[in-house]
C-alpha cells in the first residue's frame, strides 16, 4: 500500500469533455456546472480553451470571476497567442494555472505538426516560460505521450520542468495504453528525469479500449499525484477517465492505494445528473456509481442478500455518492423480500398470501413491460382490492 497522500483532482469537464461530440454547454450553464464542481470539491477547474472562441475567453473569465476555492486553468496551444488569451482569461481568479501543451509522439510531430524533435523541444520550453510570466503555476502536456519514445519524452519534461513548469501531465491521449504499460512509463519518469522532484506528474487518460480509469489507477499507484478526469467520463472520441470512478475506486480500495481525495462524494450524482442535463448525454444504465442501475438490485437471492446484509452484494453506499437509497427493482427476476421491502417502504401491510399473490401479478407483467414503476404496483394493488 503506498503512502497516504492526497491525490488531485484535475476536473476537465468543461473543457475536454464539452468535445463530446454534441456535449456543447452555454456560458450560463458553464458557470453553473463550475459551482457545482466547487461544491464536488475538486482541486482544479480547467474551464475552457480562451483562444478558440470569443464564448470560450468569456467563459473562463466568468467563473474565474465567480468561482472561489478550486484553481482555475485555463489550456493553451505552446503558442504566443494562445498563453496570451489563456492568461487574459484568467485575469480574475485569485488562484490559476496555465496549462500549455505540445505533441511528442513521431507520429504527431511529424504529420500534425510538422516539426523536428528539436523544435518541439524549443517551443515547449518557450511556451512555458512566456506562460510564468503570467503565473506562477504552469502546466505542461506532452499530447500523445504514451506513444512518444520514452528517451525523448524525458528531454522534454526535463526541458520544461527547468523552464518553471510545476505540473507536467502525461496524456494517453488515443487511449492506447494498458494498466501494466502506462505504470511503467509513469516509474521511467520518475527514474530518468533528473528534476522530477520539482514538478507534480500527473495523468491525463482517453477510454478508446476503456481503460482509462484503470490506467489512470495504475498510474496513481506508481507515483502520478493529478488526475484529469470529467464528469459522466464525457470526452473526445469514447471520453475522459470519469471523476466518480477514479475518486470512488480510491475511496472504497483506500487498503491498495492508500490514498484520498477532497471530493465530497455526495455531489457524486447531482454533478453526473447536472452534466447529463447540460450536455444531453444520458449515462448507460449500467454506469459505474453514477448509472441507474449502479444500486439496483433485481436477482431475488440478491435482493434477499442486501436485505439481511448490505455488504452482501454491495461495495458501496448509494447515499455516500449521492442516491437517495439502493433500489429493490421489481421485476421477473425478484422475489417476496423484495415484495415486503417495498410494502414497508409504502407503508402498506399484507397478509404472506396475499404478497406472494402480488408477486406473481407484478411477474405477469414483466412479461409485457421492462421495468415495473410504483404506478404499476399500486394499480395491481388496486385491481386486487376491487376483486376482493
Ligand atoms: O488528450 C490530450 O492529450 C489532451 C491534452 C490537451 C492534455 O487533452
Ligand atoms: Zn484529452
Amino acid at each position: 500500500m503506498s503512502d497516504n497522500k492526497r491525490i488531485i483532482i484535475f476536473d476537465t469537464t468543461l473543457r475536454d469533455g464539452e468535445q463530446s461530440p454534441g456535449a456543447s454547454m452555454t456560458i450560463f450553464e458553464k458557470i453553473q456546472l463550475a459551482h457545482q464542481l466547487q461544491k464536488l470539491g475538486v482541486d482544479i477547474i480547467e474551464a475552457g480553451f480562451p483562444v478558440i472562441s470569443k464564448g470560450d475567453f468569456e467563459a473562463v473569465n466568468q467563473i474565474a470571476r465567480q468561482v472561489k476555492g478550486p484553481k482555475i486553468c485555463a489550456l493553451a496551444r505552446a503558442k504566443a497567442q494562445d498563453i496570451e488569451a489563456a492568461a487574459a482569461a484568467l485575469e480574475p481568479a485569485t488562484n490559476k494555472r496555465i496549462h500549455t501543451f505540445i505533441a511528442t509522439s513521431d507520429i504527431h510531430m511529424k504529420y500534425k505538426l510538422k516539426m523536428t524533435r528539436e523544435q518541439v523541444v524549443l517551443q515547449a520550453v518557450a511556451a512555458v516560460k512566456k506562460a510564468k510570466t503570467y503565473v506562477d503555476d504552469v502546466e505542461f502536456s506532452a499530447e500523445d505521450a504514451a506513444r512518444s519514445d520514452p528517451n525523448f519524452l524525458f528531454q522534454v519534461l526535463e526541458a520544461v520542468i527547468s523552464a518553471g513548469a510545476t505540473t507536467v501531465n502525461i496524456p494517453d491521449t488515443v487511449g492506447y495504453s494498458t494498466p501494466l504499460e502506462f505504470a511503467q512509463l509513469i516509474k521511467s519518469i520518475k527514474d530518468n528525469v533528473p528534476n522530477i522532484e520539482s514538478a507534480a506528474i500527473s495523468v491525463h487518460c482517453h477510454n478508446d479500449l476503456g481503460l482509462a480509469s484503470a490506467n489512470s489507477l495504475a498510474a496513481v499507484e506508481a507515483g502520478a499525484e493529478q488526475v484529469e478526469c470529467t464528469v459522466n467520463g464525457i470526452g473526445e472520441r469514447s471520453g475522459n477517465c470519469a471523476l466518480e470512478e477514479i475518486v470512488m475506486a480510491l475511496n472504497t480500495r483506500s487498503d491498495v492505494f492508500g490514498h484520498k481525495t477532497r471530493i465530497d462524494t455526495k455531489q457524486l450524482v447531482p454533478s453526473s445528473k447536472m452534466v447529463e442535463s447540460f450536455t444531453g448525454i444520458n449515462v448507460q444504465p449500467n454506469k459505474a456509481i453514477v448509472g441507474r442501475n449502479a444500486f439496483a438490485h433485481e436477482a431475488g437471492i440478491h435482493q434477499h442478500g442486501v436485505i439481511a446484509n448490505r455488504g452482501t452484494y454491495e461495495i458501496m453506499r448509494a447515499e455516500d455518492v449521492g442516491f437517495e437509497s439502493n433500489e429493490f427493482v421489481l421485476g421477473k427476476h425478484s422475489g417476496r423480500h423484495a415484495m415486503k421491502l417495498w410494502l414497508s417502504r409504502n407503508n402498506i401491510r399484507l397478509a404472506d398470501d396475499e404478497v406472494a399473490a402480488l408477486s406473481e401479478s407484478v411477474k405477469s407483467l414483466c412479461d409485457q413491460k421492462k421495468r415495473i414503476t410504483d404506478s404499476d404496483v399500486f394499480a395491481i394493488l388496486k385491481e386486487t382490492q376491487q376483486e376482493a
